[in-house]
């Protein structure tokens, strides 16, 4: 299949000229996705595990079969390790309130990185507050990565919780998680690893990984907004409590006691969000017919051309890792001297959607020295073209600012 047959299944793409580069916010949802859920709609809609009729068993059946979809996309040993959430931000603050409030103690440690998202950042800060816990950073080097020696200085005897972030929204950074995962196990720490930037641009196979607990959202991979995903493991997931209380996710409830319902039901209370789920499913059938290794054969030409192109505009600065290898499909960079916010608009004023900002890291920005960047982030149904467009407008963006600009 070539890259504009791909982009004839992305209807927002027929019917305007847009170029969009906002991938890491959310991707477009192909023609698949949207075609699964108005189905479900036309033919299956019911609240699922709550009716005795046909209907209702039916929708339990489609929910179920795309929680066992799921556990075979990341190669989960068991099905009920799939819990659904809202989003990765969702699963963090059940991991940081369900796990982390119960195990951690005084003095006990979390690392962190210092390229967290703030979904992976500020639950910790309150969590560790309460538990009077200690959070630690792992920083980055000059080259935008995080040094060996800094996950060996930072994970300890004293830290219980590592959380890390696969792929950094704001760098592209491919963190080696391999070694963080496993250093972490050495010194008796369990991992979550936050996926949301790589799920859709590469495999997770998590008994392989070995991470404790894996995140992410659905609407970063082709699926709905509304969806995320929270993996942990089955020995984990049965000895912690409940996060949020109500519907479905009790077994007897008396008037002062409350028994809970086993996994995954334990984590899902109230009615879930059945029609993301579906559409994720699709979504994870998209990409499995798609393959990873195309998905990674595209968007390394695209972004390999747009690494080259960028680099050759002497009036931007880039902040990504020299290492290709390293790099995924994300792109900050700042015109030098002009406001983030007024490079975006004026790329908008010619199609093209960039994210501008801190992008929900301004810990990461503070430590970078700057309040802000535009973000370019990238997906399989970006071409070459889409980068000499995005080229041509930040020429016209810096042609318009550089009579203003201070040397
Ligand atoms: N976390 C999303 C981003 O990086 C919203 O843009």
């Amino acid at each position: 299949m070539n890259i504009n047959e791909i982009k004839k299944d992305f209807l927002i793409f027929n019917n305007q000229d847009i170029v969009y580069l906002d991938n890491g916010a959310t991707t477009q949802k192909p023609i698949q996705v949207i075609k699964a859920i108005e189905e479900y709609y036309k033919k299956y809609n019911a609240n699922p595990h709550r009716g005795a009729y046909t209907l209702s068993m039916k929708s339990t059946q489609i929910y179920e079969e795309t929680r066992a979809k799921i556990a075979k996309f990341i190669n989960a040993k068991h099905n009920e390790e799939i819990i659904f959430s809202k989003n990765s931000t969702e699963s963090l603050n059940l991991i940081a309130y369900s796990y982390g409030m119960d195990k951690l103690k005084k003095d006990d440690e979390v690392v962190i990185s210092i390229m967290e998202h703030h979904s992976n950042l500020v639950p910790w800060q309150k969590i560790c507050k309460a538990t009077e816990s200690q959070l630690k950073y792992m920083y980055i080097n000059e080259n935008f990565e995080i040094p060996d020696e800094e996950i060996e200085k930072k994970i300890t005897d004293k830290t219980k919780i590592v959380g890390i972030t696969h792929i950094s929204n704001v760098l592209g950074t491919i963190n080696n998680i391999e070694k963080i995962i496993k250093y972490a196990h050495k010194k008796g720490a369990i991992v979550i690893l936050d996926a949301s930037q790589s799920i859709p641009h590469t495999k997770i196979d998590v008994q392989k990984l070995d991470a404790d607990f894996v995140v992410f959202s659905g609407h970063k991979m082709l699926a709905p907004l509304g969806i995320g995903v929270m993996y942990g493991k089955k020995e984990i997931l049965n000895k912690m409590n409940p996060f949020l209380m109500g519907g479905d996710m009790i077994e007897y409830v008396y008037e002062q006691e409350t028994t809970f319902a086993p996994l995954p039901n334990k984590f899902e209370a109230g009615t879930q969000n059945v029609e993301a789920v579906v559409g994720l499913g699709a979504a994870i059938d998209y990409i499995n017919n798609l393959g990873y290794d195309k998905i990674q054969e595209i968007e390394k030409q695209v972004v390999s051309y747009a690494r080259q192109e960028l680099s050759k505009l002497d009036y931007i600065t880039l902040y990504m890792t020299k290492n290709e290898e390293n790099h995924s499909g994300v792109i900050s960079f700042n015109i030098n001297g002009v406001h983030p916010h007024d490079i975006a608009s004026i790329l908008d004023s010619k199609g093209i959607c960039v994210r501008s900002g801190n992008h929900c890291a301004q810990p990461l920005m503070r430590y970078l020295g700057i309040d802000s960047t535009c973000r370019a982030s990238f997906c399989f149904y970006n071409n070459k073209e889409d980068v000499d467009k995005l080229i041509n407008g930040l020429n016209l963006a810096y042609n318009m600012f550089k009579k203003y600009i201070k040397n």
